[in-house]
């Protein structure tokens, strides 16, 4: 008997989409903005995600927004994942997201937070025999011809076993790809993701199976591949602030960036950010990515305190360089490259609200 050894470098399928590793850089709320999901590109995810948006802001086109989301080709192939529950509003989203360019749809049914719970979307889809959920599924099916996926919990209660009925209902409803994050909705991140389950779901239907949880290192990312016979694997928490754990898989090598190339990446990101959010939004909303950049390298930790203190991104990236000088060029280099690239008249201006809050 022949046996499929895969390897997270491959080249795999979601229905007509090629996707060019078997990692993939998980949606999360206010965090997965274009800079992250671009940077997740460069580090060798094969496929990101945008943050749940919500159908019903598209809908109304008049939600308070975090900002617009733009597509540009670096960033492709990715999946916009939206939420609701019901499934003709879910089918216009659909429609303008692939409008704007959306190469996948997913569709949240893994959001444990009761702000989504209670309007019936998010984790709420798989339950009661995810009689609604496939609906949700067939609705988006029918209304786009790129392919639709269903990230998901294993239920909503601790111990539930739902992932096993609702997944092949919704690959029968159309959808072509599952990612399973195994933990219960009511378990939040508390616990650990059993990739048992994970393993149980891929034997359970006939299209690739997604892993997410709890994969923070190039050895898991094997195992789960391995052991689960899944297509790919996510990676969340584990890339905040630290691409080069994606580097460290695609290459499958030990990656330690220096004090220089952290401070130079940070600044790239900041940049970015800036550019998609502006100075004074950016200020706030890359607080938390400071914290998690400076994990890497050797700083000390009065510099992450400073950071915090400072009320533009220009004073950051000052009190950055200070601390790595070599960082200076690193930057030069990487400006003078995308300059080179082109001006990103690729890039689609999409006029679409993105949800403050989400999960999954
Ligand atoms: C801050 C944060 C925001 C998240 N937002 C989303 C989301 O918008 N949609 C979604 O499907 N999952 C969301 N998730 C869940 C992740 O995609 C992933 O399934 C989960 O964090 C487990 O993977 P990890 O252990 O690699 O982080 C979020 C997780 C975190 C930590």
């Amino acid at each position: 008997m022949a046996i499929d050894v895969r390897s997270l470098t491959d080249t795999w399928q979601i229905g007509s989409v090629e996707i060019p590793s078997r990692i993939v850089l998980a949606p999360m709320a206010g965090v997965s903005v274009q800079a992250f999901r671009r940077q997740g590109r460069r580090f060798g995810a094969g496929l990101v995600c945008s943050e749940m948006v919500s159908a019903c802001g598209l809908g109304h086109q008049n939600e308070r927004t975090m900002n617009y989301l733009r597509i540009s080709g670096d960033e492709k192939p990715l999946a916009v994942q939206i939420f609701g529950s019901d499934p003709a509003l879910m089918a216009d989203a659909a429609r303008m997201c692939v409008e704007a360019g959306a190469d996948l749809i997913d569709i949240n049914m893994g959001c444990p937070v009761r702000k989504v719970t209670k309007t019936g979307a998010g984790a709420t889809l798989i339950s009661d025999g995810a009689e609604r959920g496939a609906r949700v599924v067939a609705a988006v099916a029918e209304a786009v011809d790129v392919p639709v996926t269903v990230k998901m919990r294993r239920g909503e209660l601790n111990e539930s076993r739902d992932f096993t009925i609702a997944g092949p209902r919704f690959v029968e409803a159309g959808a072509q790809a599952l990612t399973l994050h195994p933990r219960s909705a009511k378990q939040m991140y508390t616990g650990h993701a059993d990739h048992a389950l994970t393993a149980e779901l891929v034997e359970l239907v006939s299209v690739p199976v997604i892993a997410s949880g709890d994969i923070t290192s190039r050895e898991r990312a094997h195992a789960v591949l391995e052991t689960t016979g899944c297509a790919a694997i996510m990676i969340g928490r584990g890339a905040q602030g630290n691409p080069w754990l994606l580097a460290s898989m695609a290459g499958d090598i030990d990656v330690q960036p220096s004090n220089d190339e952290v401070v130079a990446e940070l600044v790239r990101f900041i940049r970015e950010t800036v550019r998609e959010l502006g100075d004074h939004r950016s200020t706030h909303f890359l607080r938390k990515f400071h914290g998690w950049y400076l994990k890497r390298g050797t700083f000390q930790r009065t510099l992450r305190q400073e950071l915090s203190t400072l009320e533009t991104t220009a004073a950051v990236e000052e009190a950055l360089f200070r601390a790595a000088p070599g960082a200076r060029a690193l930057v030069a280099a990487m400006e003078a490259e995308i300059a080179a690239l082109g001006s990103g008249a690729d890039d689609t201006e999409l006029d679409l609200p993105i949800s403050l809050y989400g999960g999954g």
